[in-house]
C-alpha cells in the first residue's frame, strides 16, 4: 500500500514492528531461551516501539477531522494501553511460562495493531487531512523519525531447529 508523505514515516517504523513481531514468534517456534527473548522485546520496545505509540497519540489526533477519526483514534490508544501494561508485567515477571504467555500475547497483538492502522486508521487520517495539514503533519513526523538499527548480538531468529545460535 502505498503510504502519502504524511504517514510514511509511521509506516516505516510498521515494517520495524512486523520485524520485531516475525522474531518473536520465530523465537518461540525455535525454543529460544525465553529471558534472550523478553531482553530483546524490552531493547525495541525501549529504544523504538514506545516512542512510535507517543508520536501517534501525540500526532494524530487532528481537531478538524476529530468526527470521522475519533473511534479509530480511540481504538488505536486503547490498544496501545494493552501494550504498556504487557511491558509493564513483562519487565519484572520472572516465570518463564508467564513470560512465553506474555511475549505470545505481544507478538500477535502487533502484528493485529499494525494492520488494523495500516489498513483501516491511516487511510481515513488521509483522506480526512487537507494538503497543508498533510504537509505540515509529514515535516513534523519526519524531523522526530529517527532510523532504528534492528541488529541484535545474537540472531536467534536463525537458529536452525534444536541448535543453539
Ligand atoms: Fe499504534
Ligand atoms: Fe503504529
Amino acid at each position: 500500500m502505498k503510504r502519502s508523505y504524511a504517514l510514511e514515516t509511521l509506516s516505516w517504523e510498521h515494517h520495524n514492528g512486523l520485524v520485531l513481531s516475525f522474531r518473536l514468534e520465530r523465537g518461540l517456534q525455535l525454543g529460544v531461551e525465553i529471558n534472550e527473548l523478553k531482553k530483546y522485546l524490552l531493547h525495541v520496545w525501549q529504544s523504538a516501539l514506545r516512542f512510535h505509540f507517543q508520536v501517534e497519540e501525540n500526532y494524530l489526533f487532528i481537531e478538524a477531522c476529530k468526527e470521522v477519526l475519533q473511534d479509530d483514534f480511540n481504538r488505536m490508544c486503547s490498544e496501545h494501553q494493552e501494550f504498556y501494561s504487557i511491558i509493564k508485567s513483562l519487565k519484572y515477571c520472572e516465570d518463564e511460562k508467564k513470560i512465553d504467555q506474555l511475549i505470545n500475547n505481544f507478538y500477535q497483538k502487533i502484528k493485529n495493531h499494525i494492520r488494523f492502522e495500516e489498513r483501516e486508521f491511516f487511510p481515513k487520517v488521509e483522506k480526512a487531512l487537507s494538503k497543508i495539514d498533510a504537509r505540515q503533519l509529514g515535516q513534523k513526523l519526519h524531523d522526530l523519525h529517527e532510523p532504528v538499527d534492528l541488529s541484535w548480538p545474537v540472531e536467534f531468529w536463525k537458529q536452525k531447529d534444536g541448535k543453539k545460535p
